[in-house]
């Protein structure tokens, strides 16, 4: 089974994908969180950083590109074509408000007729520079019923796959994913398709398995990667218990490399902080050297914490 680390703004950055392609491996396929192109600005110092092919070495990363505009898409893809890459990601999934205001992300699957010429100049684009397009979508803005038109949509264009987390944008990353619909994209897309979605256990992939009556290959997951970062060995049937000793150098290479890149402290600790919201469900009984963590604002305060859970 092939198995894709979700983009998370934030989290998955170059740092994070360094240290747990060293210590876990079994990622098949990185997505770098967004970049954003604007006029004459393929790309920040900051997000070229992040993507930089001597940041990511051995890393099989996928660019991934939000715009709703084509120029500033084909800009982009020529700056990542440049460097090396030959697949680039479309994020029209994004339900930020600051993002969906400007028409981007999940705000440009209600646009179909500006999305169908979006995608006719960048597919012709990409065909004569023979790069790949994947797509990671949500079903629609506000009704799923858009997905019906939408999967019309994908279907004539040469999309290299198809990334659906099957909820709309007005759901957030909250509830259920809507599954029946995934189920609809498994019968109708005619790309290769993949599953994300709130995939945090081995138990999570069967149920889907079973619920689809089909495997899914690959998979995509992003939460229940950070959130227990041995779910890739569970999921590949290794192991059936969280690696702690791992996780320890997990936890402690972040914190040095972060260290490295980032003043002052509380930066970094800020940081930790976020990685520790999603780790905090493997802390049964910590709650309170977690909450301690939490709130450090020294150096030496966190690791005293630190050292009381791990
Ligand atoms: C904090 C955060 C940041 C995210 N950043 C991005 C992003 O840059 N690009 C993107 O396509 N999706 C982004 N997502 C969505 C995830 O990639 C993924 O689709 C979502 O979390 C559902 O999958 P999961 O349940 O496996 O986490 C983000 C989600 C979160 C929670």
């Amino acid at each position: 089974m092939k198995i894709y680390c979700a983009p998370l703004e934030g989290v998955t950055t170059y740092v994070f994908r360094n240290a747990y392609n060293t210590i876990y491996g079994n990622v098949d396929k990185f997505f770098s969180p967004f970049l954003s192109p604007a006029e004459n600005c393929p790309m920040t110092p900051r997000e070229k950083k992040d993507i930089a092919p001597e940041n990511n070495e051995g890393i099989n990363l996928v660019p991934q590109i939000l715009t709703c505009r084509s120029d500033h898409f084909i800009d982009a893809a020529k700056a990542l074509h440049s460097m090396g890459y030959s697949e680039i990601n479309l994020n029209l999934g994004c339900p930020s408000g600051t993002v969906c205001t400007k028409g981007k992300g999940a705000a440009f699957l209600q646009e179909t007729d500006a999305l169908q010429v979006f995608l006719d100049a960048i597919y012709s684009y990409s065909e004569s520079e023979g790069i790949k397009i994947s797509i990671k979508t949500r079903l629609g803005y506000s009704d799923p019923e858009e997905f019906h038109d939408l999967i019309g949509i994908f279907n004539s264009f040469p999309v290299s796959e198809l990334i659906v987390h099957p909820r709309i944008r007005t759901d957030f990353y909250k509830g259920e994913p809507r599954k029946e619909y995934f189920a609809y994209a498994l019968k109708h897309v005619k790309c290769p398709l993949v599953y994300n979605g709130n995939i945090y256990s081995a138990e999570d992939y069967e149920e889907l398995v079973s619920t689809f009556s089909s495997s899914l290959d690959p998979i995509m997951t992003g939460r229940g990667l950070i959130s227990d970062p041995s779910l890739l060995d569970k999921l590949k049937g290794t192991i059936s218990e969280t690696d702690f000793t791992k996780f320890r150098k997990l936890h402690d290479t972040l914190y040095h490399e972060y260290q490295k890149v980032m003043s002052p402290d509380i930066n970094v600790l800020h940081k930790m902080r976020e990685l520790w919201t999603y780790w905090q469900v493997l802390f049964d009984g910590k709650e309170r050297d977690i909450k301690r963590l939490m709130k450090a604002k020294k150096i030496a305060e966190y690791e005293a914490s630190v050292s009381g859970i791990l």
